[in-house]
């Protein structure tokens, strides 16, 4: 049994180089997803559930939970010392640690610290991602907004904390994608899933399909080829969303499968965030042999413009992403 402390170290190791900053960041991490996971699963108890009456500046409602493990995150990452800043979904602006070991401090989190919030008051899985740069800057001085504008193929390390029937931690730095699941009667994550990969065909098709008479038309031909009977490729396809994109994410990299949130009538760039969203799942998704897509480009290739960016989201087996895409192109609205 390998712990996710040992096996972090143990990578390290591939790296003469390395400092171990890398590895005190992740276990700053690991430390945050604990607590945000304790108090998760006594939330019905906890007077934790429930909208704050706040709403971020995305204009979203804000839950008690996303703040919760916005500020458990965001200590976690300040105490450690090796983050010169963070930027999140639950923060209007980016934020920089600006103390003598903060300016010090070569990387920069981005993050959403909780995903699929809403599923909070129902009992269903939710999650937290996060994505990790160099910074850009200057070493020595405050974080500055370029840090955390850096195209998704920079990632040094991205990943994902699922909050689940169990809890599991999965990250990638470039050599794979690794699972770990909680034992909570310990308070550890063990290595469970080593080297994960996305088979290249799925069956399995994820997409909030309440808003199809606002889909592009490539998207409304691909639902209805996903539909149609044909035993060779194993059509219909099987459609699964929870509304919760790390765990929809967790199902389809397992099982294979493709997750769309497109562009739609009323939402031209989607709804998902480049930076803290799609970036670190992009990253997850290609290096466990899937495709992540904006409908025509690698979103790891997009250059961001803004921190709560919006960007159609197309993610999952190789062959399900090329097959929308050819259908993106084939046919224009
Ligand atoms: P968040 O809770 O961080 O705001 O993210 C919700 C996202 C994502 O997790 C999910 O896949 C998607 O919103 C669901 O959107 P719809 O309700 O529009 O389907
Ligand atoms: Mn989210
Ligand atoms: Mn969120």
């Amino acid at each position: 049994m390998i712990t996710l402390g040992e096996f972090i170290i143990e990578k390290q190791q591939d790296f003469p180089e390395a400092s171990g900053e890398l590895s005190a960041l992740l276990g700053a991490i690991r430390l945050a997803a604990k607590v945000v996971n304790r108090e998760i699963n006594k939330a019905g108890i906890a007077d934790i559930i429930g909208a704050t009456g706040v709403e971020n500046i995305q204009g979203e409602v804000q839950q008690k939970m996303d703040l919760y493990a916005n500020d458990k995150f965001k200590l976690a990452l300040e105490a450690r010392g090796e983050v010169c800043g963070i930027a999140s979904e639950e923060e209007d602006d980016y934020v920089s640690f600006d103390s003598e070991r903060g300016c010090n401090s070569k990387y920069v989190v981005l993050m959403d610290p909780l995903d699929g919030s809403s599923n909070i008051d129902v009992n269903v899985s939710v999650g937290t991602i996060f994505s990790i740069y160099k910074r850009v800057s200057p070493l020595g001085s405050p974080a500055t907004l370029a840090d955390f504008l850096q195209p998704g193929d920079q990632q040094v390390a991205a990943g994902y904390v699922i909050y689940g029937s169990s809890t599991m931690l999965v990250y990638t730095t470039g050599n794979g994608v690794h699972g770990f699941t909680l034992d909570p009667s310990l308070g550890v994550f063990y290595l469970s899933h080593e080297n994960m990969t996305i088979p290249k065909n799925g069956v399995i098709y994820s997409i909030n399909e309440g808003n199809y008479l606002k889909f592009p038309m490539g998207v409304k031909k691909y639902l209805k080829y996903c539909q149609e009977i044909d035993s060779a490729t194993h059509r219909p396809y099987t459609s699964r969303y929870i509304g919760s994109l790390v765990s929809d994410f967790h199902r389809n990299l397992l099982k294979g499968g493709i997750y769309i949130y497109p562009s739609t009538a009323s939402a031209p760039q989607g709804k998902l965030r480049l930076l803290y969203e799609c970036n670190p799942m992009a990253f997850l998704m290609e290096q466990a042999g899937g495709l992540a897509s904006d409908g025509e480009r690698r979103i790891l290739t997009i250059s961001p413009t803004e921190l709560h960016q919006r960007v159609p989201f197309f993610c999952g087996s190789e062959n399900m992403v090329n097959d929308v895409q050819g259908m993106l192109s084939q046919f224009k609205d």
